[in-house]
């Protein structure tokens, strides 16, 4: 039976699911020939793969990867996997109700009931979203899941990424210090990565404005969160709604000391429905390769292996 690295802590299913087609090892052992990768925060590079010299996929239940670096790992002829489609809509769900919770103010009125405090006045009135502009840095899956939604919402959207999308309606910035200028509240669904590292800095804030609200579900990694606490304290920027931190799971205390900012736990794909769907999609990487049919969904940095067949590579 091949030997699959389960690593991470998978839903019950998904463990049995597991086991049900490979002997799981809870420990790095050289004879193993896959690594599942359910969360966690365990960095998979070259030097990591090192360890496994039978490794051939390594299939992660997440549509983000950048923990793993796929490149370095495709030079060492090593597909890598994830779970794209099976988490849009529960992500783009979570997305619209932390801009709703963030600009009508849904958890601090929530506290304020809990706290006995209507009986001696009403809650404040609050900020709206009506007549917003809605810029969404990143226009993938996700973010165009989340514009859909917000079209419904009769909110205007607009976009930044690395190229336009001709066959997208939504206004093009090719900057995204033009698109935070233009608009009002800030979405970010881009993935993680190098490439997108501290991408809303100051000057992105800066121009989003005193009115304008950051919502973040794509990866911590893509705010400067030093400018941005600075930039909420002072009243720069109107609130900021978090799913995603740059040292997960520590928030600064800056963050949580503030009323203008709902935080949560990293929870943008966390239902039972979804992560079973996810933790199966990666199990099924997995049997797909090693039934000699190729990987389902191989990252792009893995694409030109992942139909190689893993037949050709069995002992
Ligand atoms: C998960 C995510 O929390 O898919 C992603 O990229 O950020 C989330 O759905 C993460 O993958 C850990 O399982």
């Amino acid at each position: 039976m091949v030997k699959i690295f389960s690593l991470g802590v998978p839903l019950a299913q998904v463990a049995q699911s597991l086991a049900e087609h490979f002997e799981v090892c809870h420990g790095p052992t050289p004879e193993v020939r896959g690594i599942a990768v359910s969360g966690g925060h365990t960095a998979i590079d070259g030097a990591f793969a090192a360890g496994f010299p039978g490794l051939e996929i390594v299939s992660n239940s997440g549509v983000g990867y950048d923990h793993i670096d796929a490149a370095a790992l495709a030079t060492r002829g090593i597909v890598v996997t994830n779970t794209p489609g099976v988490l849009t809509d529960e992500v783009a769900d979570l997305v619209l109700g932390l801009l709703i919770a963030t600009v009508r103010q849904l958890p601090q009125a929530e506290r304020f009931l809990r706290a006995g405090r209507w009986t001696s006045g009403n809650y404040p009135l609050t900020a709206t979203l009506r007549g917003r502009k809605v810029g969404i840095l990143g226009l993938g899956r996700i973010g165009k899941a989340v514009a859909r939604r917000l079209a419904a919402f009769d909110l205007e959207i607009e976009y930044h990424g690395r190229k336009p999308q001709p066959e997208v309606e939504y206004r093009y910035h090719p900057s995204l210090v033009g698109l935070a200028t233009s608009c009002d509240v800030l979405i970010v669904t881009v993935s993680g990565g190098a490439e997108t590292r501290h991408m809303v800095n100051r000057e992105v804030l800066e121009a989003l404005g005193p009115n304008g609200i950051l919502i973040n579900a794509g990866r911590g990694t893509v705010v400067d969160e030093s400018a941005l606490v600075k930039a909420l304290t002072e009243k720069r920027i109107q609130g900021a709604g978090l799913d995603v931190f740059e040292d997960e799971p520590r928030v600064p205390a800056a963050l949580m000391a503030m009323e203008q900012v709902v935080l949560l736990p990293h929870v943008g794909s966390a239902s039972v429905h979804t992560r079973l769907a996810m933790g199966q999609l990666m199990v099924d990487n997995l049997v797909s390769w090693f039934a000699g049919k190729g990987a389902i969904t191989p990252v792009p940095e893995s694409s030109a292996l992942a139909s190689k067949v893993g037949l050709a590579k069995r002992k």
